[in-house]
């Protein structure tokens, strides 16, 4: 009698660990993550680089080089990598492409849309490589 009244709350802890250990591993994070994008960088995307950067696009030359919406699918080493790349493509005024933007003018970035998105995704880069 004495002994099981010892065994019973043994068993139960160790329940209680197995139970929270596999909840700990469950709440890992995998490759795949939520890229956090505040509301300033996310309208600025919307309206000067996402139409040509998404899976529907019709520009296959710009689906190709980044999908907006596809972000969370490429592993880290990729998205950091695509950041790299608009970091590049905004410091060399290359996107959106000149050509375009000789029939829509206005969908030059503004010196200020630039540093907004430009600030996003260098802090993001150094973020994930933390
Ligand atoms: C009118 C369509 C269009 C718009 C709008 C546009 N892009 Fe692009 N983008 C392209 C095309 C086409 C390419 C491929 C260029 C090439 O391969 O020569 C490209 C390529 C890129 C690349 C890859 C560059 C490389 O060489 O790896 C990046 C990064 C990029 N765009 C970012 C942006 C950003 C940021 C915006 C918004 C500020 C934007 N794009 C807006 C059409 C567009």
């Amino acid at each position: 009698m004495k002994k099981q009244s010892f065994i019973i709350p043994v068993m139960i802890l160790v329940v209680l660990v197995g139970l929270s250990s596999l909840t700990f591993f469950n709440n890992q994070p995998t490759e795949v993550r939520t890229v956090d994008m505040p509301d300033n960088v996310k309208a600025v995307v919307d309206t000067k680089c996402f139409g040509c950067h998404n899976v529907e696009s019709t520009n296959d030359k710009a689906k190709d080089k980044l999908l907006w919406d596809k972000l969370d699918d490429l592993s880290k080493a990729e998205f950091v990598s695509a950041l790299g790349s608009i970091e590049e493509v905004l410091d060399e005024d290359e996107m959106p492409p000149a050509k375009f933007l000789e029939k829509k003018p206005e969908m030059k970035l503004t010196a200020d849309e630039k540093m907004v998105l430009r600030d996003w995704a260098v802090a993001t880069a150094e973020k994930m490589m933390e």
